[in-house]
């Protein structure tokens, strides 16, 4: 939520921090800003909407050193008023922030007493306010000072009239970049990837004074901190839509070599997790990631034959503690959501020994957690999640084959077996690529739909969550995901001969089932979509259209079918022609709670 950038050495500032802001817009797009120092004096351009407007009209700014923003609201609607960045009343400071601050009303007050003038409704103004107030020549001081008084979660850049920058975070990630006589700064890597691949990972409690010749890392406390520098293996080109209209579909496409990563030397080996000891598993999780909590379920327990629950993270530290220890895992693809990295603070201040199935390496639930399975998507950039969503399930698989035969309740040779099949996991994936161009068609005939319903059992309902999930994200068309058994408790009332509905339909135990449920949406004139496996000559009488999937165990079928459910949302949202990679009101990485 929200993407800040800094920069400083000695080059023009504006076009390297538009270019680096460009590649945040994924963090938020309902306004942006920059502010650069010209002849010692603050100057700043802000608008509401993408950067692509706050470019069109930004001023000829040749100042080498500056920060920018773009925003995703949570104080204040998206106006130009309320674009990032903010300067103080005697425009010696500018100020981006990401995150909340929880007690700008008392501070913004007692300001506006002492004479302060705000322009905005936002809380982070309050900030470059209190370093005004703070200011006695000493910058760094100032901010010191301001530190100590906010509450809340941050990350924040303030630039001084003089050039200096000073970073700072507390919740909300943020990195320092390392060039030559050139420093930046950024919410993400994806931003600095063009300019250099050293960074610094900032923790909570720390800021950094940025010049174009040194990064001091320093503790609130006031103390020094050594801090390392990471070498980045990401290319320039993970970040670019390589003839790719869109990133989402890039992204899709990318799938089978994201897999064979998350696979890669870890069919036999995964030593690390076999320390645990353990009765029960929890997975804990948002959104897309909570929907690979929930097919986890299925597979620790059928699979691995081990006790498992989920709970969202958002409710999990509202709930009540059991007796229980399980062993916690928390899925994150950015591992820096909010609720996520509560949730992990909550299983450990609990007692539970903790695990991150993440994509982002050195992001804060990482280095919160016991241990990490690292999933290798590689960069994500669309906002709707689809390879690291794959490559989620696929890290689960390993996690269950392995703990499963850790705890001997998974014996040799189906461990064997299991382990056999994931390999052929990239294989299913491309099959399932190749029948894009009929997905497509199939999206044709259902894009011009108000209502769709997804439905699915047993380890495929959470599937149909999250082809639900994926199609009202990026298309706007309400859609909702059901176990098929629930539709007569109550959802078959919306059914009409215009509410299509997806039916995934294995030939599992609850095939039968399941075309039952079809039965009963078809005798409600619905147009029924399945989803089912390509070998399956008896789909195509339930329903009206089928959308084929390699034959796979039953227990991976997960895989194949949601990355046709994503293609199809995809298809749906093209036809539709939304803006895919930045829909409405969403940002990537959901930093506050
Ligand atoms: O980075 P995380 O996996 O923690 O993100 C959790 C959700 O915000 C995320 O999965 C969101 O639901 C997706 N953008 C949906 O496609």
């Amino acid at each position: 939520m929200c993407g800040i950038v800094g920069y400083t050495g000695n080059r023009g500032a504006a076009p390297i921090l538009l270019d680096s802001l460009k590649k945040l817009e994924y963090r938020g797009y309902d306004s942006a800003g920059l502010a650069l120092i010209e002849d010692h004096e603050i100057k700043i351009a802000k608008k509401r909407g993408h950067i692509a407007d706050l470019e069109k009209d930004l001023p000829d700014f040749k100042g080498r050193a500056g920060i920018g923003h773009t925003r995703w609201a949570t104080h204040g609607k998206p106006t130009d008023a309320n674009a990032h960045p903010f300067s103080d009343c005697g425009k010696k400071f500018a100020l981006v922030h990401n995150g909340i601050i929880e007690n700008y009303m008392d501070l913004k007050e007692d300001l506006v007493k002492e004479g302060h003038e705000f322009t905005s409704d936002t809380d982070t103004e309050v900030l470059v306010h209190l370093v005004e107030k703070y200011s006695d020549g000493d910058f760094e001081s100032a901010v010191k000072k301001m530190l100590s008084v906010i509450k809340g979660s941050y990350a924040f850049v303030v630039l001084s009239a003089e050039g200096e920058i000073i970073a700072a975070r507390k919740e909300s990630p943020l990195i320092v970049g390392i060039g030559n006589d050139e420093n930046y700064v950024a919410s993400d890597v994806p931003a600095l990837l063009k300019e250099t691949n050293k960074v610094i990972y900032l923790r909570n409690g720390e800021y950094a004074v940025v010049t174009p010749h040194d990064v001091r890392v320093m503790g609130f406390d006031g103390s020094e901190v050594e801090k390392e520098v990471t070498t980045i293996t990401w290319d320039v080109k993970d970040a670019e839509k390589s003839g790719f209209e869109h990133f989402m579909l890039k992204e899709i496409f990318e799938t089978p070599t994201a897999v064979h990563n998350t696979i890669l030397g870890r069919i036999s080996d995964m030593d690390q997790f076999g320390k645990f000891t353990f009765d029960s598993i929890k997975l804990v999780a948002c959104g897309t990631s909570y929907h690979a909590a929930l097919v986890g379920k299925y597979v620790f327990e059928d699979l691995a034959m081990i006790p498992a629950s989920c709970e969202m993270s958002s409710e999990y530290r509202y709930s009540s503690p059991s007796m229980e220890r399980p062993l916690s895992i928390l899925i994150s693809q950015s591992g820096e959501t909010a609720d996520t990295l509560a949730a992990a603070t909550e299983a450990k201040r609990r007692g539970c020994r903790t695990l991150a199935i993440s994509n982002y390496m050195g992001s804060t639930l990482t280095r919160e957690v016991d241990e990490v399975l690292y999933t290798r998507a590689g960069l994500e950039i669309g906002v709707a999640a689809t390879k690291t969503f794959t490559t989620q399930l696929v890290a689960i698989y390993l996690l269950a084959v392995k703990l499963g035969m850790m705890k001997h309740t998974l014996e040799h040779g189906r461990a064997g077996k299991f382990r056999e099949d994931i390999r052929f996991m990239p294989r299913w994936v491309e099959n399932v690529l190749d029948t894009a161009p009929r997905i497509r068609e199939i999206a044709r005939s259902i894009a011009g739909s108000r209502d769709m319903f997804f439905i699915g059992r047993n380890i495929n309902y959470p599937v149909a969550l999250e082809g639900a999930l994926k199609m009202k994200e990026i298309s706007y068309i309400h859609a909702e995901g059901y176990p098929s058994g629930e539709l007569k408790h109550g959802p078959l009332a919306l059914i009409t001969k215009e509410t299509p509905v997806i039916a995934i339909a294995i030939r599992d135990h609850t095939y039968e089932k399941v075309l039952g449920n079809v039965g009963e949406v078809a005798a409600r004139d619905s147009p029924v979509i399945g989803v089912g496996y390509e070998d399956d000559r008896d789909l195509k009488k339930y329903v009206d259209e089928v959308l084929y999937v390699p034959r796979v165990p039953n227990i991976f079928s997960p895989v194949p079918i949601s990355v046709a459910l994503q293609l199809l949302a995809y298809y749906v949202a093209k036809e539709r022609d939304c803006e895919i990679d930045k829909p409405r009101h969403l940002a990537k990485s959901v930093t506050v709670e």
